[in-house]
């Protein structure tokens, strides 16, 4: 049985209409999402897991959850949980999606499912074989900004795109321990920019990249670059940029823009307050600071997304089989940035 079948059933059974979540992961972003799920009126969040018991009871008391558990297994084997949500370190989603789906648990994580291609291959082919239904956290796709831009591509209103500019620069850079594990520059933050590309304009058939160490030399220890510019040549012919920073001096700074025969897109967030001061000739706004307030729309989007999706029998997206294109395309361009060369993106098999 599907999982839109079961979750059917399920609902009917309990008369409620209510979907049963256990939620995994009670850390940054984990209080994020729990906050989200607590507001989402078809959920009802059994369980909260987290191995640290504060961190899962602080999950609990928000989600106003029954449990609080420390086996994020246990949470998952709970038969009145119907859907898992992920929000654990990026070294366990794979296992972690892979307990669910074979549980017959529809999956939200947080992206990516792995950072290698053949793992994140062997988990995309499990979830297609249990049929479970799988969203995965590229939340960008759910901004108002992106979600317009989207629509009047779509729709044919920028004519033959042209080219596609995005520009990501994180406020502070991340710790040495963090970059270790990251999967580096490209695989961990330029991901989403390159999510974008394919999302606004398609796919990309050939990239080159090129890295630079300019901030400190915990990059360079942990064999990484803190900042980057990747040349995108899409299937279709457009072309593109991508601008990668680990650190901006003046806020968030997010901006991209697409442009066609017929006319251009940009999606800009220079103002978080919506007031601005204008005095002499001069003009002050503020700058997001950080990820949590320039996509706390987004976040809370995706999640309602995915929920919407399995109460109306829909499959939510952006999938796994999404993931891992997006993921072969970062790996292709750490690819070209190590090897110093142009790399095609199909030539990247694993
Ligand atoms: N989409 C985005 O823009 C975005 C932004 C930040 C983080 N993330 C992703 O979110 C994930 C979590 O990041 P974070 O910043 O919240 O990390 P974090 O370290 O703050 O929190 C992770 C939490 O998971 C718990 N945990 C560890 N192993 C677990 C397990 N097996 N089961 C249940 N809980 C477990 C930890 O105790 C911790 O409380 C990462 O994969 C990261 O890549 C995505």
């Amino acid at each position: 049985m599907t999982g839109e079948g079961r979750l059917a059933d399920r609902s009917s059974g309990r008369g409620s209409g209510e979907i049963g979540v256990a939620a995994l992961g009670a850390g940054r972003m984990g209080l994020t999402h729990i906050r989200t799920l607590a507001g989402i009126r078809s959920v009802r969040v059994l369980a909260v897991a987290d191995p640290d018991p504060e961190a899962a009871e602080r999950g609990r008391a928000i989600a106003r959850a029954e449990r609080a558990v420390t086996d994020p297994l246990e949470a998952i084997a709970d038969p009145r949980v119907d859907a898992v949500v992920i929000v654990t370190p990026t070294s366990t989603h794979a296992s972690l999606i892979e307990a669910a789906v074979t549980a017959g648990k529809a999956a939200w994580s947080e992206k990516p499912i792995a950072l290698d291609l053949a793992e994140t291959g062997r988990v995309v082919d499990v979830i297609a074989r249990s049929g479970q239904p799988v969203q995965i956290g590229f939340q960008r796709r759910f901004d108002p900004g992106y979600m317009r831009a989207k629509e009047r591509i779509d729709a044919g209103e920028l004519g033959r795109i042209e080219t596609f500019r995005a520009l990501g620069r994180d406020t502070y850079p991340p710790s040495l321990e963090f970059l270790r594990t990251s999967g580096g520059l490209f695989l961990d933050m330029a991901v989403h920019d390159l999510d974008l590309a394919r999302f606004l304009v398609g796919e990309v058939e050939e990239v080159q990249a090129w890295g630079a160490n300019l901030l400190d030399d915990r990059f360079r220890e942990a064999g990484d670059i803190d900042t980057a510019v990747t040349l995108l040549r899409f299937r279709d012919g457009a072309l593109g940029t991508v601008e990668t920073a680990r650190h901006s001096a003046w806020g968030y700074d997010i901006r991209t823009e697409v442009a066609g025969s017929e006319g251009k897109l940009v999606v800009d967030a220079p103002q978080k307050t919506p007031a601005t001061f204008s005095r002499r000739f001069g003009f002050e706004a503020d700058h997001f600071e950080n990820f949590p307030d320039r996509f706390e729309v987004a976040f809370r989007r995706e999640l309602e997304a995915f929920f919407d999706a399995l109460e109306n029998g829909r499959t939510p997206a952006p999938g796994p089989a999404e993931a891992l294109e997006t993921l072969r395309l970062a790996v292709a361009v750490t690819r070209s940035w190590r090897e110093g060369r142009p790399v095609r993106v199909a030539d990247v098999t694993a």
